[in-house]
């Protein structure tokens, strides 16, 4: 690529679409909402908003200041910019982030492929005739076999890595940024469908207001933690996911602005999800606290007595599984520019490499029934594991790194003229309270909340 100039989104609207698309995934429909009935609700989500707004924007004005600065991969960005060495750091351990994320994510995605299949061949049709406590065991004897068959969900996740690799070998911006376009608002428009029949269940008030209610009580410490390190996984932050995407921004892009569009976009979605399960959960006498099958468990119930409840329901599941696409690509575009360019391998076979192993590693691994999926590590099963390890240590380490690097090792030069690309008018305030909170908030925060979790505090 030396000498020949390097590809940028084309345009605003390119650049908030590709970055959405990134940032909503399986995060917002399948983890917010069950995360939130796990940890107790409303004090969860005030704790997720606070995370976002102070940790996650800022750190993803970083990532996209080292992205568009140095125009490189996350490895090579930071030489580039004449880091300490130490900060590559980031890149390998964002490469190693994105294997193990890949590892259970790729498996969830498998179950939301199989919901559409199930939808479109008329699974859930006898939903409609049934009595309520039967269509509730129905759908989460559904979930047990998709989740624990067992070839079944093994099948479904190597349909998943197919297509992944498919799509990234093919090339991403024409085909990504194109279906994304039209997707992104199509699946908006389909939660708000499960919404507006979710408000109109009789025991809606109850899980608004599990959802919005705050009872300072829930606080703990694993709730705050928790929550942060969701903030790290909807926004795709802490591994070089938005340094990749930020070297593909247009000169004139706004940063900052395009930090808070994009996360507040995200945490809407989330919220809309999260609007449309509770009241069923509530309606249905369910468990909040139902663990990773709350989404699977809800969906159907939502629509399984509604006019053309079953295409609606295939609609939900597919866009969700598109959601959990253009999030994956994101993900493994980390690994595969990596190794395409650092070791001089062609995309393709670094496509293939990357999608082999973590293909190879998931299914052995995360699988109640497969060789290692019995393995229980710190009382924890590989999945669990997998997700704790990614979402709450290495994705907030890398974010502390990335704070530490912006703040205390760019130049405040640098970074005025960076982030003011765009404005009219010299906007130095804005620039200034920027640096004071990715100095001195985020990167404490961040700590506090670090060392408390693994008891040093
Ligand atoms: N943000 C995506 C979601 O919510 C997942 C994701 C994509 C991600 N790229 C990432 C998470 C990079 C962490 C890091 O589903």
């Amino acid at each position: 690529m030396e000498g020949k100039k390097r590809e940028t989104f084309s345009g605003s609207i390119t650049i908030f679409l590709a970055t959405l698309g990134s940032a909503v995934g399986l995060g917002n429909i399948w983890k917010f909402p069950y995360l939130t009935g796990e940890n107790g609700g409303g004090a969860f989500v005030l704790s997720y908003l606070f995370c976002v707004l102070l940790v996650g924007i800022p750190i993803m004005v970083g990532e996209f200041y080292i992205g568009r600065r140095s125009r490189k991969n996350a490895v090579g960005a930071f030489s580039k910019l004449n880091a300490p060495k130490f900060f590559k750091s980031i890149g390998y351990f964002g490469t190693l982030s994105a294997f193990i994320i890949m590892f259970f994510y790729s498996a969830v995605a498998g179950w939301v492929y199989s919901y559409v299949f199930k939808a479109l061949t008329g699974k859930f049709n006898l939903l409609r005739s049934m009595p309520m406590e039967k269509a509730v065991k129905f759908t989460s004897d559904t979930f047990a076999f998709t989740a624990s068959g067992n070839l079944y969900p093994m099948l479904w996740q190597a349909v998943v890595f197919i297509i992944v690799s498919i799509i990234l070998m093919a090339g991403i911006k024409n085909g990504i940024e194109k279906v994304t376009k039209i997707l992104m608002p199509l699946l908006f428009l389909l939660i708000i469908i499960c919404d507006i029949r979710a408000l109109t269940l009789p025991k809606a008030p109850e899980g608004l207001n599990f959802l919005f209610h705050v009872d300072i009580s829930k606080l703990s410490k694993s709730v705050i933690l928790t929550a942060l390190g969701l903030a790290f996984f909807k926004l795709s932050l802490g591994m070089g996911t938005m340094i990749t995407y930020g070297s593909y921004f247009t000169e004139e892009e706004k940063l900052i602005n395009t930090s808070m569009r994009v996360a507040l976009s995200d945490t809407l979605v989330s919220l809309l999800a999260g609007i449309a399960v509770f009241p069923v959960v509530f309606q249905f006498g369910m468990e909040p606290s139902g663990g990773a099958g709350l989404l699977f468990k809800t969906i159907p119930l939502v629509f399984s007595k509604m006019p053309f409840g079953n295409i609606l329901l295939a609609a939900f599941f597919l866009l969700a599984s598109i959601a959990a696409t253009t999030a994956m690509i994101s993900m493994v575009e980390v690994p595969v520019a990596f190794i395409s360019e650092e070791y001089k391998i062609n995309r393709k076979l670094s496509v293939l490499i990357t999608t082999s192993i973590m293909f190879i590693i998931g299914v052995l691994t995360v699988h109640p029934n497969s060789i290692f999926g019995a393995v229980k590590i710190l009382n924890r099963s590989f999945f669990d594991n997998f997700d704790f390890l990614s979402s709450n240590i290495l994705l907030p380490l890398g974010g502390l790194l990335i704070a530490i690097f912006i703040g205390y090792f760019v130049l405040k030069e640098n970074l005025k003229d960076e982030l003011l690309k765009g404005y009219s008018s010299e906007k130095v305030n804005m620039v200034s309270a920027y640096r004071f909170i990715i100095r001195y908030v985020t990167p404490i925060l961040l700590l506090v909340v670090f060392l408390n979790s693994i008891g040093i505090i």
